[in-house]
């Protein structure tokens, strides 16, 4: 649960924020004594450990985090982030854990490499007792156990496939030109994200659950993973047109970048419209939308960056502000927050376009 997004959850988390300094103050004054008051402090530096800064999505949340930083600064309380990016080593993210700690940092806001391989960041963190906030690469349920200060904060991923699936149905109900062939099933293909990632398997399955559960009949053609990379996705695409020609009637992307990728599979092989499946992807990135309001791709589902960021920051801020401020945050199962995702398509996406966001 995340807090609202009409502007309100910034002005409430800066009052709450407000309140507490205050408290905190004349608690510290009265009796300067006890948890709350040794754990009080007037800054937060937040050290953000990105798995890999090339990766779409993640590059735009990383601008949303900074923004909502800076709104929580005030005079009172100074705000600052340093970032680190792995580039797709578990090995080069533990050092670089390691070297925000060493710089001050009292919260860690962690984008795993390796989802099932924290343990060396949670011991380093857990000895200099720095709270976690892992985000967007959600660890095992028995790692996030291993101590009381971890949290998750990201997006149900089962939720995003449905979306996805229910975008297809519509599309296919009300677009008879889906089923080119008119054999009465859909051949489709899926491009999917890394394997091991929660939001690849999970988006998959749930994407064709929801087709099927509508009565959609379904042929799949084949799948390819690329990584949620634009152009390992245009490979995989290549390939998979070169078997099965002007077959494919769907594809689903799990992310916007790797429906990009397909699509300009397509376009290096000059394939005319008429020819050409129906892209869906996932994220509702810059160049994802873009390619909705063109018409390219028939939708997709909105990755909420600015209510994750919000979330991030608004955790950490209650976190090194100490118990009475954690009591304003909404979790799920005690320490996760998720937020939820949006449908995309041209008719609304109006309001998903940088500076509109109205849902
Ligand atoms: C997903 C997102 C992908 C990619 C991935 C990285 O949530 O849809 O585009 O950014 O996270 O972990
Ligand atoms: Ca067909």
């Amino acid at each position: 649960m995340c807090l609202k997004k009409d502007g309100g959850g910034k002005r409430t988390m800066r009052k709450i924020l407000a309140a507490g300094m205050l408290l905190c103050v004349v608690t510290q004054s009265v009796c300067g004594c006890g948890r709350q008051q040794t754990e009080m402090e007037d800054q937060l530096h937040i050290g953000v450990a990105f798995y890999n800064q090339s990766d779409t999505f993640l590059d735009e949340l990383g601008v949303c985090l900074k923004e909502q930083l800076q709104e929580l600064e005030t005079e009172d309380f100074e705000t600052m982030m340093t970032i680190r990016d792995a580039a797709g080593s578990q090995r080069t993210q533990d050092d670089q854990v390691k070297e925000l700690i060493d710089a001050g940092c009292n919260v860690l806001c962690v984008n795993l490499v390796d989802r099932a391989d924290p343990s060396e960041i949670i011991d380093l963190a857990r000895e200099k007792d720095v709270p976690i906030i892992f985000f967007n690469r959600e660890p095992v349920a028995e790692d996030m156990m291993q101590w009381d200060q971890l949290y998750y904060v990201g997006a149900d991923a089962r939720q995003s496939g449905t979306m996805q699936g229910e975008l297809a149905v519509d599309l296919i109900q009300n677009r008879e030109q889906v089923d080119r062939n008119r054999d009465g099933k859909i051949q489709y293909v899926v491009l999917e994200g890394e394997a091991g990632h929660q939001d690849a398997l999970l988006r998959t399955e749930s994407a064709v659950d929801t087709l099927k559960s509508h009565g959609i009949v379904l042929e799949k053609l084949s799948y390819g993973i690329a990584n949620w990379n634009r152009a390992q996705a245009q490979n995989r695409m290549l390939q998979m047109i070169s078997q099965h020609q002007s077959k494919i009637e769907l594809v689903l992307a799990n992310n916007d970048d790797m429906a990009l990728g397909a699509i300009d599979a397509y376009e290096k092989l000059n394939y005319t419209a008429s020819a050409l499946p129906v892209f869906l992807g996932i994220d509702g990135t810059e160049v994802g939308l873009e390619a909705v309001l063109q018409e390219k791709l028939a939708g997709t589902v909105y990755n909420d960056k600015e209510a994750q960021a919000e979330a991030i920051v608004n955790l950490a801020a209650a976190l090194v502000l100490g118990e009475g401020m954690m009591e304003k945050m909404e979790f799920e199962n005690e320490r996760y927050i998720f937020c939820s995702y949006y449908k995309v398509t041209k008719d609304t996406v109006q309001n998903f376009l940088p500076q509109k966001k109205a849902y």
